[in-house]
């Protein structure tokens, strides 16, 4: 029976594999894909509400960040709803969001809450990531929790760089529905897994890491995951608009592209992506404030494909 359950799980891998694959084109993929009929990418819509018009994001800075740390976060949250920049800009990847059912969900920064004293203590589990969410308001608000390098997060690192969920303002009542979303920093406990491809991978092909592009594997890698929890936030918010697969581990906007950032990606090379002469840091998006960053396809709508900037 082991035999049988290993390769049942192979099985599982490669269906996998092939379903995040908008466009196999490797030998061994086409082979497979005439084996087992590829479905073609669609994140099916639950019918329930998505996060729409304007919202407030705040942040909640849990642990020590410095201020030029907060700052590369601080300007990608407001490079998402900027006209003003050039192309390829991170506001034209957010926008992306829009085709899931028509309408913008403009993200406003709101306002920020230091906790740079561990108040909760370095290892937090679960629902005190949704308390600590919790402590900003939350009207039409999505309310984001960054924990710092040396604070360990219930399956960070095992399963998740990041998470999003819901809570109650009024837990008793059930009333008050409020989004959350929560991103650790990786770089001492799991930069091979949650900073990819700004540091080498654990698994699978070994190519060489990207440069950064603010020189910070860590908050960079943070970068990625929030852009992926925020695009899932807001087009499934509570567990019921856009994904694909069990809704207990949903493929959702971005997740549903993993490991895409620019055009002939494949599992361990991150795809064709923009370089700075100077530095060497690889981006494909340009942000407020001279920022650049790398931001993950996005599943398209109108396409059915994982759609990257460049
Ligand atoms: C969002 O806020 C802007 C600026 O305050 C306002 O002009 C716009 O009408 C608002 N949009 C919605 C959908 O409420
Ligand atoms: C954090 O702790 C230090 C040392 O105990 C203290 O001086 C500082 O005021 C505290 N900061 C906050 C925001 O509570």
């Amino acid at each position: 029976m082991a035999s049988l359950y290993y390769l049942t799980t192979i099985l599982t891998s490669l269906l996998l594999l092939l379903s995040t694959l908008p466009n196999p084109s490797s030998a061994t993929s086409r082979k497979l894909a005439a084996l087992v009929k590829q479905q073609p990418l669609v994140l099916k819509y639950h019918n329930g509400p998505l996060l729409k018009g304007n919202l407030t994001l705040n942040l909640l800075w849990y642990g020590h960040f410095s201020p030029s740390q907060r700052s590369i976060i601080v300007d990608f949250v407001q490079s998402l709803n900027s006209p003003n920049t050039p192309p390829p800009s991170a506001g034209s990847w957010w926008q992306t969001t829009e085709k899931y059912k028509a309408g913008a969900s403009t993200l406003v920064l709101g306002t920020q809450i230091l906790d740079e004293n561990y108040s909760l203590g370095k290892s937090l589990t679960t629902s005190q990531i949704s308390d600590l969410a919790s402590k900003a308001p939350h009207v039409n608000s999505i309310n984001v929790v960054l924990t710092a390098a040396d604070v360990a997060v219930d399956g960070f690192c095992m399963s998740r760089c990041g998470t999003h969920g819901s809570g109650f303002s009024n837990p008793k009542d059930k009333q008050g529905k409020f989004a959350y979303a929560w991103v650790g920093n990786p770089v001492s406990q799991c930069p091979g897994q949650c900073a990819w491809p700004f540091h080498q991978p654990i698994f699978g092909p070994q190519t060489p890491p990207l440069v950064a592009p603010n020189a910070d594997v860590g908050v960079d890698g943070m970068v990625i995951n929030l852009a992926t929890v925020l695009a899932g936030t807001v087009t499934n918010p509570f567990g019921d608009g856009y994904f694909q697969g069990p809704a207990t581990a949903p493929l959702e906007a971005v997740t549903a592209c993993t490991g895409i950032f620019g055009s002939g990606a494949y599992p361990g090379y991150a795809g064709s992506v923009l370089m700075d002469k100077a530095t060497g840091a690889s981006y494909n998006a340009n942000g407020v404030n001279g920022r650049r960053y790398l931001l993950p396809a996005m599943w398209d709508p109108q396409t059915s494909t994982c759609k990257t900037l460049v």
